[in-house]
C-alpha cells in the first residue's frame, strides 16, 4: 500500500490554492526544459480514454506523457463501451492494474468519480459535461505569461456559462484569486450551487465570482475575455435554438473594445468564427489561443507529475 492516499484531478477545486500555484510553477519550469524531467521513466503507462471527440487533449497528453518518459496508451472509448459492455467499476479495476494513471474524457461527472473510486491509481478529468480542469490549468498558465500574475486579474467569460468551461473558470479562476465574471443568457447561467462553491473559494483567495446576463457589463474593463462554443459536445441537437439565444453574446470586435486596451482574448478551441467569436478577435493581435493550445502540454505534464509523485 502507498503511504499516501491516491489523489485525483476531477474538478478544478481538487487543488488547493497553494497546490494550484505549485502546479502552475512546475508547468512553467517544464515549459523551459521540456525534456529534462522523467517522472514516468520505465516507461510507466498512462491510459487515455476518449468517449467524446478530441484533438488538443489527445495530442497534448500523448506528447506530454512521452516527454515525461512514459507511454501513452490510447483506449478507444467506443470499443471499450464503458458502462455498456462492462461497468465503470470493472473497467477501473482492469485499467488500474495496467496503468499508473488514467486520463478520461467522458460525459457525466459521476462516471469519472466512479472510475476514481475504484481504479486505485490517479484519475484525471480530460473534460466532462461539468468541468474541463486541464484546460483551465493551461489557461491560467497563459494568463500568467501575459499578465505576469493571476490574483486580482479580472476575467470575463461570455457565452454558455452552464457548460464545462464556465464552471471551470468559476472554480479555477477564484482558486487563483481572480475576479471571474460570467455573462450568459437566462437559462444558460451556471448553477447557483456552482457560483456558491466559487464564492466560498473566493473568500479565501481574495477573488470574486459574479454572474449575470449583460455581456457589456462583464467585458467592460476586463483584463481577459474568454468565450467557448455555444454547442458543447453532446448538445448538437440543440444547435438551432442555441444559435438564436446566444447571438447577443458573440465576442465581436465591438464588444472586445470595451475590455482593457491590453486585454487578451481566449478560447479553448475548436472555435466557430462568426458565431461565438469574430475572426478579427480570434486571429487578432490580442488573441492568445495558440499559446493556450500549446500550454495544454506543459500544464498537463505538471498535473501528472504532481499526481504520480503522490501529491504531497
Ligand atoms: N465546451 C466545449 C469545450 C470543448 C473543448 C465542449 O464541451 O464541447
Amino acid at each position: 500500500m502507498s503511504a499516501h492516499p491516491v489523489r485525483h484531478f476531477l474538478a478544478d477545486d481538487d487543488l488547493t490554492p497553494e497546490e494550484q500555484a505549485r502546479v502552475l510553477d512546475l508547468a512553467f519550469e517544464l515549459k523551459q526544459a521540456p525534456y529534462d524531467a522523467k517522472p514516468l521513466a520505465g516507461p510507466r503507462t498512462v491510459a487515455m480514454i476518449f468517449d467524446k471527440q478530441t484533438l488538443r487533449t489527445q495530442a497534448s497528453f500523448a506528447a506530454g506523457i512521452a516527454e515525461l518518459g512514459g507511454f501513452p496508451m490510447l483506449v478507444d472509448g467506443a470499443l471499450a463501451g464503458i458502462g455498456v459492455r462492462e461497468s465503470v467499476h470493472d473497467v477501473a479495476r482492469v485499467l488500474g492494474r495496467q496503468a499508473s494513471m488514467i486520463v478520461w474524457r467522458t460525459y457525466a461527472q459521476a462516471r469519472l468519480e466512479e472510475m476514481a473510486e475504484h481504479a486505485g491509481v490517479p484519475v484525471v478529468n480530460a473534460l466532462t459535461d461539468d468541468f474541463h480542469p486541464c484546460q483551465l490549468l493551461a489557461d491560467l498558465l497563459t494568463v500568467r505569461e501575459h499578465k505576469q500574475q493571476l490574483a486580482g486579474v479580472t476575467v470575463a467569460f461570455v457565452g454558455d456559462g452552464a457548460c464545462n468551461m464556465g464552471n471551470s473558470w468559476l472554480l479555477a479562476g477564484t482558486t487563483a484569486g481572480m475576479h471571474v465574471r460570467i455573462a450568459s443568457p437566462e437559462g444558460y447561467l451556471p448553477d447557483a450551487a456552482m457560483v456558491e462553491r466559487a464564492a466560498a473559494i473566493a473568500t479565501i483567495t481574495g477573488g470574486s465570482a459574479t454572474v449575470g446576463s449583460d455581456p457589456l457589463a462583464a467585458v467592460t474593463g476586463a483584463d481577459v475575455v474568454v468565450t467557448d462554443t455555444w454547442i458543447s459536445m453532446g448538445r448538437e441537437d440543440e444547435a438551432a435554438a442555441r444559435a438564436e439565444v446566444f447571438a447577443p453574446y458573440s465576442l465581436t470586435t465591438a464588444l472586445f473594445e470595451h475590455a482593457e486596451p491590453d486585454a487578451i482574448a481566449m478560447h479553448c478551441l475548436p472555435a466557430y468564427r462568426g458565431k461565438e467569436i469574430d475572426a478579427e478577435v480570434l486571429d487578432g493581435p490580442q488573441s492568445v489561443v495558440w499559446d493556450e493550445a500549446e500550454n495544454r502540454r506543459h500544464a498537463q505534464k505538471a498535473i501528472l507529475t504532481f499526481l504520480v509523485q503522490g501529491a504531497t
